[in-house]
């Protein structure tokens, strides 16, 4: 079985949610307390051992490229003046651990994928949907390539949410469940409530066999007049072993305002030195 060294990483998307923040700012550098949500994302497929980040941006997303590039006058100055460089840790790739490909036109989360087929080339890879924060520990990542280690095939990130709210998500119709993995029989993208198979979403996160490139290249469009990754997916159920994996972790839906205030939230809670005066605050402002 081939390694899982690759991670495409879709940052292409325009973020009109979050306007007006991201009118100059792509939204994959908004920050949850001080870490923007791409890092987030980079540092689970580090911990998975994944080795080569593929990004596929567009116009106005050079932030993205800035923030893991070498910074010298930052650098340099902080050294100058005895500051704390490991501000910085996990902001650098080195040559060959990132590659950016443009996604010119935007015409879905499928065709985004396949702007990058070139680069992930004959093996499996990641994708990791950076507005999805999965916050746990090992990253949810690495607890699916430990599982994919075991099954092969391919592998999605599920969980399960209120059914009111599965129209705006990609849906797994469910087989039968072995500790965290269920078999996938089946996907639909954004489906009428009544027509979902179940309150099974995909979250984001997951480890596709190289041939989903091939389905991609004539795939038409879908929900949204889209061409959707998910619809690539169910193609492929059958033909190799699909497998929907459930997080250990909690999981922010930082494309939304109220995922994203949770997630500033809880994550400034864990820390140390924010906690303290955070939590007083919190319980203040709510009496
Ligand atoms: C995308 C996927 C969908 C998935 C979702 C997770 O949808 O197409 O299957 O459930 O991300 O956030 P989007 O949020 O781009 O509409």
């Amino acid at each position: 079985m081939k390694p899982i060294r690759k991670a495409v990483f879709p940052v292409a998307g325009l973020g009109t949610r979050f306007l007006p923040a991201t009118k100059a700012v792509p939204k994959e550098m908004l920050p949850v307390v001080d870490k923007p949500l791409i890092q987030y994302a980079v540092d689970e497929a580090r911990e998975a051992g994944i080795e080569q980040m593929i990004f596929v941006t567009g116009r106005g997303k050079s932030a993205i490229e800035d923030h893991f590039d070498i910074a010298y006058e930052l650098q340099t100055t902080m050294g100058e003046r005895g500051k704390d460089m490991d501000l910085l840790d996990g902001t650098r790739l080195g040559p060959g651990a990132c590659v950016y490909v443009r996604q010119q036109e935007p015409l879905g989360l499928g065709h985004a994928i396949w702007c990058a087929r070139d680069i992930v080339g004959d093996e499996p890879f990641a994708i990791f949907l950076p507005d999805e924060m999965m916050h746990g520990s090992p990253g949810c990542m690495k607890q699916m390539v430990d599982a994919y280690e075991k099954v092969g095939g391919n592998m999605i990130s599920v969980l399960e949410i209120p059914r009111e709210a599965v129209s705006s998500y990609g849906v797994v119709d469910p087989g039968t469940s072995d500790g965290n993995l269920t078999e996938v029989k089946g996907l639909v993208e954004k489906p009428a409530v009544e027509d979902a198979p179940s309150n099974l979403i995909v979250s984001g996160r997951y480890i596709l066999q190289p041939e989903v490139m091939r389905v991609l290249e004539t795939q038409e469009a879908g929900a949204g007049g889209e061409i959707q990754l998910t619809d690539a997916m169910a193609k492929m159920i059958g033909q190799q072993p699909f497998h929907a994996h459930i997080f250990d972790g909690e999981r922010f839906d930082c494309g939304s305002k109220v995922g994203y205030l949770k997630a500033n939230l809880a994550l400034a809670l864990e820390r140390p030195e924010l906690a303290k005066e955070v939590r007083a605050f919190a319980v203040d402002l709510l009496n």
